[in-house]
C-alpha cells in the first residue's frame, strides 16, 4: 500500500481553515492555494536527491549540497491543479510542466479526459501529480494510468484535501504512488463532494459559478 503523508503543520492547517470558509473570496482563496501548495510541495520534495559541490563562500572554500539526480516534472490536473503547479514551480523553476485535462461528468462523476501534453522525457523524471481535491479518486487514478502508459515510474500525488473513499481507491489502484495531503476529511456527500471539504476548488480558484 502506498504511503500517505498528512501535512498537519500549524501553518498549513491555519491556511486550510480559511480556504474552507465559504466567506473567503476568490482572491484570498487563490493566494492561500498558492501558499498551501508550496508548503505541501516542500514536503513532497523532501527526499529528492542532492550532491555536494565545491564552492567558495566569501570566507572559505566548502562543499555544499545542490539538487541532483532525476529531473522533475509537475503535472497539474486541469483546471484546479494549475494553481498548485504555478506555486511549486516558484521554487523548482527548472521542472518541466505537463498538463492533463480531466473533468468529472456531473451525472456519473466519472473523469473525462480532454487534454494531455507531457514532457517527452517523462520516463526519466520524478513526477508530481497535482490536484487540490481527491474525492472519488477517479481523476487521480485516470491521470496516473495515463502517465504510466507514457512510461512515468516515480510518481507522487499531492492534494490539499482527500476523502477516505478516494484515498482507498487510489492506494489500491496505484500502491507505488506516495500521497501528500493537508487533510483526510470525513466522507463524500451524495454529489461526491468532500465533506466538510471546501466546495468546488476550480470554481473557487478561478471565480467561476
Ligand atoms: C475536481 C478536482 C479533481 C476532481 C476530483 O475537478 O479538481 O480534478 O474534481 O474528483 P474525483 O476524485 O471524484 O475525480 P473538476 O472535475 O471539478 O474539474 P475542474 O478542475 O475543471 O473544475
Ligand atoms: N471536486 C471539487 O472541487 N470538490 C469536491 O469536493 C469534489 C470534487
Amino acid at each position: 500500500m502506498s504511503h500517505i503523508h498528512i501535512i498537519n503543520h500549524p501553518l498549513v492547517q491555519h491556511k486550510l481553515t480559511i480556504m474552507r470558509d465559504k466567506n473567503t473570496g476568490t482572491r484570498d482563496f487563490r493566494e492561500l492555494t498558492h501558499e498551501v501548495s508550496q508548503l505541501l510541495g516542500y514536503e513532497a520534495m523532501r527526499n529528492i536527491r542532492t550532491e555536494l559541490v565545491d564552492i567558495e563562500t566569501p570566507v572559505a572554500p566548502t562543499k555544499s549540497p545542490v539538487l541532483s539526480g532525476r529531473k522533475l516534472a509537475l503535472i497539474p490536473i486541469l483546471r484546479a491543479g494549475l494553481a498548485m503547479a504555478d506555486a511549486i514551480a516558484d521554487f523548482v523553476p527548472n521542472a518541466k510542466i505537463g498538463h492533463i485535462g480531466m473533468y468529472r461528468d456531473p451525472e456519473t462523476h466519472l473523469p473525462v479526459e480532454y487534454y494531455c501534453k507531457l514532457p517527452t522525457d517523462i520516463e526519466t523524471r520524478d513526477v508530481f501529480v497535482l490536484d487540490p481535491m481527491l474525492a472519488t479518486g477517479g481523476s487521480a487514478i485516470a491521470a496516473i494510468d495515463l502517465l504510466k502508459t507514457r512510461g512515468a515510474t516515480n510518481i507522487k500525488f499531492v492534494c490539499i484535501l482527500a476523502a477516505p473513499e478516494g484515498l482507498a481507491k487510489l492506494r489500491t489502484a496505484h500502491p507505488d504512488v506516495e500521497i501528500y495531503t493537508a487533510s483526510i476529511d470525513e466522507k463524500l456527500d451524495d454529489h461526491q463532494y468532500i465533506v466538510p471539504g471546501l466546495g468546488d476548488a476550480g470554481d473557487r480558484i478561478f471565480g467561476t459559478k
